[in-house]
C-alpha cells in the first residue's frame, strides 16, 4: 500500500474538513502519497484526482463545507461508472480509497470493495442517520447551529406573541430535531419515529397559552408534514398565531464545533490506519470508543431513537 485517496460525497457537512486534513497529514506521516478526489465519485469518473500535499489542506480546519466539494452521483451506481472510476484509481496505483458521506456515500464505496479496492468510510452527515455509530460528523455542529437560530426566533416570537414552528434537516431521523429540541426548551418535537396528532399539539399549546405561556416553539423534522400547512391548521383550530419557517442549508453550513473537528481527525487518522492493515470497513465513534465495523453493520438499525431523550424533553417544556 502506498497510495491512497480521499473523497467526500452527498451533502456536505460541518467538520469534513478537519477530516481530509487528518486523512492528508495522517498519510503522509506514514510514508503514503495521498490523493484528494473533487465532486466525489463524480471527480473519480471524471479523473479529477490530484496530489495531495501537508500545506494543500492548512488553514481548512476551522471552515465548514468540504474543500474537495461533493456531489451526488447517478452514474457511479452503473457497471460503466464504475469501470471508469477503477480505470482512473488504477492508473495512479491507487490501492485504497477513504469515503467521507452519508448512506448513500457508504453504498458507493461497497462498489469499490466488490472491485477489489480496499475502502474505509467515514460518517460524514448531519442527519445522524448511520445507527452503528453513536455520532456522525456534522450532526453536532449542525444541532448547535440550529438551536443558534431557534433563539433568534424565540425573541421575535416573544414579541409577538406566537407560536412559532421551525423545520430542520433529517432525512428521515429525528436527531438533528430531538437534540436541538431539547436544547432550545422546544414546547412540541414533531419526529418521524413517534406519532402525533393535531389535536394533541393544539391542546398542549392552549393549555400552555392559558398558563401564561406568551410563545410557543414546535421543532418539526423535515418530511413530517408540510410547515406552511401545519401553521394555518393550528391557526384555525387553536386560534393562536402561527408561522412556519424552514432553516434549509444554513444548519448545514457553518464553522464545526470542536467536537466535530476532533472527530472529524480522529475518523481521519483511524480510517488511514485500517487502510494500512489492508483492511475494509467504516469507523465510527461507539460508547466512547472509536469503533471500525464491515461496512454492512452500517444499514443495520442497531441504535434505536432516543425515547427517554424525547419525553424528558416533553417533561420540561411547560
Ligand atoms: O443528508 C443531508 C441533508 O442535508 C438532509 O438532511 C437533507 O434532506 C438533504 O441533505 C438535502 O439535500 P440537498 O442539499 O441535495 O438539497
Amino acid at each position: 500500500m502506498n497510495n491512497i485517496a480521499v473523497l467526500t460525497s452527498g451533502g456536505d457537512s460541518p467538520g469534513m474538513n478537519a477530516c481530509i486534513r487528518s486523512v492528508v497529514r495522517y498519510g503522509i506521516s506514514q510514508g503514503l502519497k495521498v490523493y484528494g478526489v473533487r465532486r466525489g465519485y463524480a471527480g473519480l469518473i471524471e479523473d479529477d484526482i490530484v496530489l495531495m500535499t501537508e500545506r494543500s489542506v492548512g488553514n481548512i480546519i476551522h471552515v465548514g463545507g468540504t474543500v474537495l466539494k461533493t456531489a451526488r452521483c447517478k452514474e457511479f451506481m452503473t457497471p460503466a461508472g464504475v469501470d471508469k472510476a477503477i480505470e482512473n484509481l488504477k492508473k495512479r496505483d491507487i490501492d485504497g480509497v477513504v469515503v467521507i458521506g452519508g448512506d448513500g456515500t457508504f453504498r458507493g464505496a461497497k462498489e469499490l470493495i466488490n472491485r477489489g479496492i480496499l475502502v474505509a468510510g467515514i460518517p460524514g452527515t448531519i442527519d445522524n442517520n448511520l445507527f452503528y455509530t453513536d455520532y456522525t460528523l456534522g450532526f453536532d455542529t449542525a444541532v448547535n447551529t440550529v438551536v443558534d437560530l431557534v433563539n433568534n426566533v424565540r425573541d421575535t416570537s416573544m414579541s409577538h406573541d406566537r407560536v412559532s414552528i421551525i423545520e430542520v434537516m433529517g432525512a428521515g431521523c429525528g436527531d438533528v430535531a430531538l437534540n436541538a429540541g431539547l436544547a432550545a426548551g422546544a414546547d412540541v418535537i414533531l419526529v418521524p419515529e413517534v406519532k402525533w396528532s393535531i389535536d394533541d399539539v393544539c391542546g398542549k399549546l392552549n393549555h400552555a397559552k392559558k398558563c401564561g405561556k406568551q410563545c410557543s416553539i414546535i421543532i418539526l423534522s423535515e418530511h413530517v408534514c408540510d410547515p406552511n400547512d401545519l401553521a394555518k391548521m393550528i391557526t384555525v383550530k387553536s386560534g393562536l398565531d402561527c408561522r412556519s419557517v424552514i432553516l434549509g442549508h444554513v444548519q448545514r453550513g457553518g464553522s464545526p464545533s470542536a467536537f466535530d473537528r476532533n472527530l472529524g481527525s480522529n475518523f481521519g487518522a483511524k480510517a488511514v490506519e485500517r487502510i494500512m492493515q489492508g483492511e475494509c470497513g467504516v469507523v465510527g465513534f461507539r460508547n466512547g470508543k472509536y469503533i471500525f465495523v464491515p461496512i454492512e453493520d452500517a444499514f443495520k438499525q442497531t441504535r434505536k431513537f432516543d425515547m427517554d431523550q424525547f419525553i424528558l424533553a416533553q417533561r420540561l417544556s411547560f
